[in-house]
């Protein structure tokens, strides 16, 4: 299901939106297909819990873009990801900030009841205004079902916090009830989507059943401020499946991850042959000058 008005909408009064089936069937099989090759029995114990656990199911794992295979990749530039994001902050000069994958299951170390917060502590180096400019769109897409036994995200509408300072950033059920009273349950199935802001507050719960799920988190953010993101992705950007990625990415989605776009006073002789040397199969002719 495309993003709609409709959930546009609901984020700008909530501060989140909820897309279920975001994903078709075809890119739900192939991010299972990436997942599969990176972690060996993830999925199938996500989908079926009397299957074994994965060998490495109680290890803290951390997975961030590039991922092996193709899909994974393209669903962190989706289109749609890249368009809500743009209209919500006015620009269509987007960085992508984060793709990470999150692997969990009962008694897994990230298998914890999370206290509300907002996730901009390591979003930005600053605080996040309520001015769209500096909006950043942070997605949650969940490759396996979640129904109330797996872990479900909670989130509260900014109904219930707006014209507030924003600090603390996580607040305990002490100090908030009425955050963890008016809270809502993310239950959806596998190809749904959660989008929230860095002003939502929100939560990750336990897991009541022997139960595992599998989650994508892709961030956006406006590229004109430096103090936004959690990443720098030129850390990245030594490693070979990097330079495959970026060698065949569109100028779109290279531009999302930080590239000069054509036309960029970064484009000289010297830049073209320097990158052309370093991503042989890359097509510079968008890179020309006009
Ligand atoms: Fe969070």
């Amino acid at each position: 299901m495309a993003i709609t008005q409709a959930h546009i909408d609901h984020y700008r009064t909530h501060g989140y939106a909820v897309v279920e089936n975001f994903l078709s069937p075809k890119e739900i099989a192939g991010a299972r297909a990436d997942i599969e090759t990176l972690r060996p029995g993830w999925v199938d114990f996500c989908l079926d819990p009397s299957a074994p656990k994965p060998a490495d199911w109680n290890q803290p794992v951390h997975m961030r873009f590039p991922f092996p295979g193709e899909h994974l990749n393209t669903i962190t530039v989706h289109p749609e990801l890249r368009r809500m994001a743009a209209e919500l902050a006015g620009t269509d000069d987007l960085y992508c900030e984060q793709s990470d994958l999150s692997l969990k299951c009962m008694g897994h170390p990230a298998d914890r009841e999370q206290g509300m917060h907002c996730d901009y502590r390591n979003h930005t180096l600053v605080y996040p205004p309520d001015e769209p400019i500096y909006w950043q769109t942070a997605y949650l897409i969940y490759y396996t079902d979640v129904t109330d036994d797996h872990a479900p995200t909670a989130v509260c509408s900014k109904q219930h916090y707006a014209d507030e300072l924003l600090w603390p950033a996580e607040v305990t059920r002490k100090e908030r009830q009425d955050l963890y009273h008016n809270e809502v349950r993310l239950t959806v199935p596998a190809g749904s989507l959660f989008a929230y802001s860095m002003r939502t507050f929100h939560r990750g719960t336990r897991f009541k059943a022997d139960v595992g799920r599998v989650a994508h988190f892709i961030t956006y953010a406006p590229s004109a401020w430096k103090w936004l993101g959690i990443v720098g992705w030129g850390s990245k950007a030594i490693r070979s499946d990097f330079a495959r990625w970026v060698s065949t990415a569109s100028l779109e989605e290279r531009a999302a991850f930080g590239f000069p776009p054509p036309g960029d006073p970064y484009w000289t002789d010297e830049t073209r042959a320097g990158v052309s040397a370093r991503y042989p199969e890359m097509d510079m002719g968008p890179y020309e000058e006009g």
